[in-house]
Formats: C-alpha cells, sequence, structure tokens
C-alpha cells in the first residue's frame, strides 16, 4: 500500500504536518475579528485576562496587541496532557491566579475547547471569585469531542476531530513555536499495529 505523500508546501513547514489547518496570515487575520468582537462586547472598559498557558501564549499575546482596551493579564497553569493526544481524568491548577478578580471583568483565553474539562473547571473556579463577569475566547473549538458541556463566547475556528499543533499546542511540549496550525501526523503517536 503507497503511503499518501505529503505536500511540498507542508513538508517545507513541517516535516511532522500531515495537513496545515491554518496559515499565519490566516490566524492573523481571525484574531483581528475575534479583537473587534471582544471590543463590541467590552466597548472602552478595562477587562482582565486569564491566560492558560503554555498553551495559550501565542494566541493570548497576539489577541492582546488588537485591542486597545486597557486590560489586566494573569495566567494560570493546568495539569497537561504529558505525552498524550487525549485528556485522561480530571484536570487540576498546578499555578493559580495571582491577581484579584474580585468584581473583575474576566476573559477567560484557551488555545482550544476539546473535551470541555479545563475550561468548564477554570469557569467554575473563577466564578466562586465573585468576578462582574465571565467570559471564555479559544482560537479553536472541537465540537465533536465535548464530554462537559461548556460553550466559549468568542470561537475562532471550529476544527474536526484531528489532534493539531502549532501556534502554542503542542504534542509532549514540542511544536508550540510553529507560526501555523496543522495536524500532526498520526503515526507519530500511535504505534502501528503488528
Ligand atoms: P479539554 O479539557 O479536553 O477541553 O482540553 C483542553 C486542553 O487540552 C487544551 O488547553 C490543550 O492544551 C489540550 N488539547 C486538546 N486538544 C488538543 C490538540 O489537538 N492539540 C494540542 N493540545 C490539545
Ligand atoms: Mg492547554
Amino acid at each position: 500500500m503507497s503511503v499518501p505523500e505529503t505536500p511540498a508546501t507542508v513538508r517545507h513547514i513541517h516535516p511532522d504536518l500531515e495537513t496545515v489547518l491554518y496559515t499565519e496570515d490566516e490566524i492573523k487575520a481571525r484574531v483581528r475579528q475575534i479583537a473587534r468582537q471582544i471590543k463590541a462586547v467590552y466597548g472602552n472598559g478595562e477587562f482582565t485576562i486569564v491566560s492558560l498557558i503554555n498553551g495559550a501564549v501565542m494566541f493570548t499575546a497576539d489577541l492582546m496587541r488588537e485591542i486597545d482596551n486597557p486590560v489586566r493579564l494573569d495566567c494560570i497553569r493546568v495539569t497537561s496532557y504529558g505525552a498524550k493526544t487525549k485528556s485522561v481524568g480530571t484536570p487540576q491548577i498546578v499555578a493559580d491566579l495571582t491577581l484579584d478578580i474580585h468584581n473583575r471583568d474576566v476573559l477567560i483565553i484557551d488555545d482550544i475547547l476539546d473535551t470541555g474539562k479545563t475550561l468548564s473547571l477554570v469557569a467554575t473556579l473563577a466564578r466562586r471569585l465573585n468576578p462582574a463577569s465571565l467570559r471564555s475566547c479559544v482560537l479553536l473549538d472541537k465540537k465533536a469531542r465535548r464530554e462537559v458541556p461548556f460553550q466559549a463566547d468568542f470561537v475562532g475556528f471550529d476544527i474536526p476531530d484531528k489532534f493539531v499543533v502549532g501556534y502554542g499546542l503542542d504534542f509532549a511540549e514540542r511544536y508550540r513555536n510553529l507560526p501555523c496550525i496543522g495536524v500532526l501526523k498520526p503515526s507519530l503517536y500511535t504505534t502501528p499495529a503488528h
């Protein structure tokens, strides 16, 4: 059986990608649109960004620079997948908020909404701190994989059930620095059957 050839352009970006879902320019354009949507909701008011690191670093950095509101930034870290492509168990906060969000307008930012476990945990914990308002923004949404009901207020792209990397998203901490978002070749994380 012949293995489908990776198009030369994809190979040029990174040999471990099967396809490129969104190029750097497409991401940039979409980030700008999301910034406008956010602006339409918050007006000129101040709000506090809670960014889920490490995955959301690129998205947060780019999105913030498209917004001219006064913003505060805090980062939290939730337990990661490790070297796996599927979430297992219940996520936990491993580095918590340092800013006070009581009575603040809060926008949680993550790279991708998958099972929904991470964002629903973070939203539940944030809500206990009595923010004035709480919204969420994700660059990617894999709706087909939802296990816990969760809908983000701002979504960049709806994507199919494929494991993606780049623009902050990793597999075992690699590929975060790719400027595009691509589908990782499944052969890199599945062991071939014998
Ligand atoms: P959830 O809790 O299942 O919604 O997972 C959310 C987290 O899983 C995200 O913050 C990502 O770090 C990670 N994740 C989910 N899908 C992918 C993917 O396709 N590529 C890389 N990371 C992913
Ligand atoms: Mg993440």
